[in-house]
């Protein structure tokens, strides 16, 4: 009885430190060498949502077209890559991340982008695993494939069948909704 229950204590300790569901069915790698990515590099935050449970899993980030989870991943943009990106990712010290020309051709894909974030590519863009939490990361790149402004036709798999029916180009004058009272809790903000 005893041993079951600090088992059982010990099971909802790692539920709630987010590492239980944390098993990628995928394998990222590192865009430049090709190293595998080990996503335990990344502190335990951010690892229990649905969002990122579902992305090792397959590889497809939800929040994207998502309107209720905008606002939060311009935050994190405007916080941790807008400084070298742009502030609508328009290409600064870094190239821009609004169009349809990719370096890493990779970062069409979803798998792509984040292997770029998590691992980093070269010079100034370092790993960010140690800066951001993983689905702060899944935030963000919706954030920037909502910034995309070339044409649908030309913006890689990251945008499905289903979002193309709904998808505009970024426009730079609609203001970003407020998360809704239903939003996902990851999205909500301050
Ligand atoms: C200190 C400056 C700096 C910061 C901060 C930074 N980047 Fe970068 N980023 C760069 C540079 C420089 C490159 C070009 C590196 C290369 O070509 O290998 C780059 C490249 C990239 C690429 C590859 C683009 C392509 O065309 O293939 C992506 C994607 C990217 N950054 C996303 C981000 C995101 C998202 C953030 C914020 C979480 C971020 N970066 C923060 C400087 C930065």
């Amino acid at each position: 009885m005893r041993g079951a229950t600090v088992k059982a204590a010990a099971a909802a300790a790692l539920i709630a430190a987010g590492v239980v569901g944390a098993k990628a069915s995928i394998t990222f790698n590192n865009a430049i060498t090709g190293e595998v990515l080990n996503l335990e590099d990344a502190g335990p935050e951010g690892k229990d949502t649905e969002a990122f449970k579902k992305f090792i899993e397959t590889g497809e980030n939800i929040y994207n077209g998502n309107a209720d989870c905008l606002a939060k991943g311009e935050q994190s943009y405007l916080a941790m890559c807008s400084g070298c990106h742009g502030q609508k990712a328009e290409g600064k010290l870094g190239p821009g991340l609004n169009d349809s020309y990719w370096t890493y051709p990779s970062g069409k894909t979803d798998k792509g982008f984040f292997e770029i974030i998590f691992g980093g590519a070269s010079g100034m863009m370092g790993p960010m695993y140690g800066a951001m939490n993983v689905d702060d990361m899944l935030l963000t790149m919706a954030w920037v494939r909502h910034l995309y402004k070339d044409k649908p036709e030309d913006a890689g798999e990251w945008l499905t069948d289903e979002l193309k029916a709904n998808f505009k180009p970024y426009d730079g004058k609609t203001p970003t909704p407020k998360p809704s009272a239903n939003a996902p809790e990851s999205c909500k903000i301050d």
